[in-house]
């Protein structure tokens, strides 16, 4: 008897390890298949850019060269990484649920949603010494941004949370409201559809010194400060200037979104955005 149990248990181990094999090699495979019909130019992008940039996918090809062929100036690099977000196509389009809720490199842009439902884990309120009224973050989120905010205080700056975690229906109250004012071309330009705003990770936060509207958190100290401090406490500049084409959205100094100091740090010294970020060291 004890002993049918123990050839039982065998069996089981081998089907379950039979199948890891079957999963990992699909995935390999998707990766590696070369198409058969390989022209002259195929095989010289293939040449160039397959063997020195490791998210490179065979199956997005003929998008590489089309893309190629539309933004002759950027490099190999550029182009992977712009097709692998879906910046080939419209904004909006060919969109997909983000598969790393709860986790802080969570990627939400125009092509990557969250769940109408989702609310984060661990949703904990932004002490009132540094939050215009009542904000919630992400716990470790919120500890990193008291210990950024309590930092810049004994600098002799103000860093306030204006906005923070938003749910998808506030977002979308929001969104609305911008459509009405300013119609949907403007409003895109500015404000996250429903399900497409990185508030609603509850890693985010909209800052202003107290003094000046958001608008103009550009011109102050506390910018100068968080442009050189942000990163230290794993906060980064989310939609920055001149990388509006990535990012899909006009520049926002205000916009600071966690994603701990590592990556913030990598960030920084990169000139990175974090749509860049994920597809080449997360989605990989
Ligand atoms: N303003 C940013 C893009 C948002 O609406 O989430
Ligand atoms: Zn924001």
């Amino acid at each position: 008897m004890k002993k049918l149990f123990w050839y039982l248990l065998l069996i089981f181990v081998v089907l379950v390890m039979l199948t890891l094999i079957l999963v990992v090699d699909k995935k390999l495979d998707n990766k590696k298949e070369v198409p058969q019909d390989q022209t002259k130019e195929k095989l010289s992008l293939l040449n160039n850019i397959d063997k020195k940039i490791d998210y490179f996918h065979y199956n997005y090809l003929d998008r590489y060269l089309d893309y190629q062929k539309k933004y002759p100036n950027l490099s190999d690099i550029d182009i992977v990484t712009r097709v692998n977000l879906g910046l080939d196509q419209p904004f909006y389009q060919n969109t997909k649920p983000s598969n790393e809720l709860n986790k802080i490199t969570i990627l939400v842009n125009k092509y990557t949603y969250l769940p109408e439902d989702y609310v984060p884990n661990n949703l904990t309120k932004v002490s009132n010494l540094f939050s215009t009224s009542t904000r919630e973050l992400v716990y470790e989120a919120k500890e990193a941004f008291e210990k950024m905010a309590a930092q810049a205080q004994e600098d002799g700056y103000t860093i306030r949370v204006i906005s923070a975690y938003r749910s998808y229906h506030y977002q979308k109250g929001l969104y609305d409201n911008y459509v009405s004012r300013d119609g949907i071309d403007i409003a895109d330009t500015y404000s996250a559809r429903p399900g497409y705003s990185e508030h609603q990770t509850g890693l985010v936060v909209d800052i202003d010194n107290g003094k000046l509207d958001f608008n103009h958190f550009e011109e102050t100290e506390e910018f100068h400060w968080m442009e050189n401090n942000a990163y230290l406490y794993g906060f980064i500049l989310r939609y920055p200037k001149g990388k509006e084409d990535i990012t899909g959205y006009d520049y926002e100094a205000w916009h600071y979104r966690y994603v701990g100091k590592e990556i913030a740090s990598f960030i920084q010294q990169n000139n990175l955005t974090f749509d860049e970020y994920y597809v080449r060291y997360i989605e990989k």
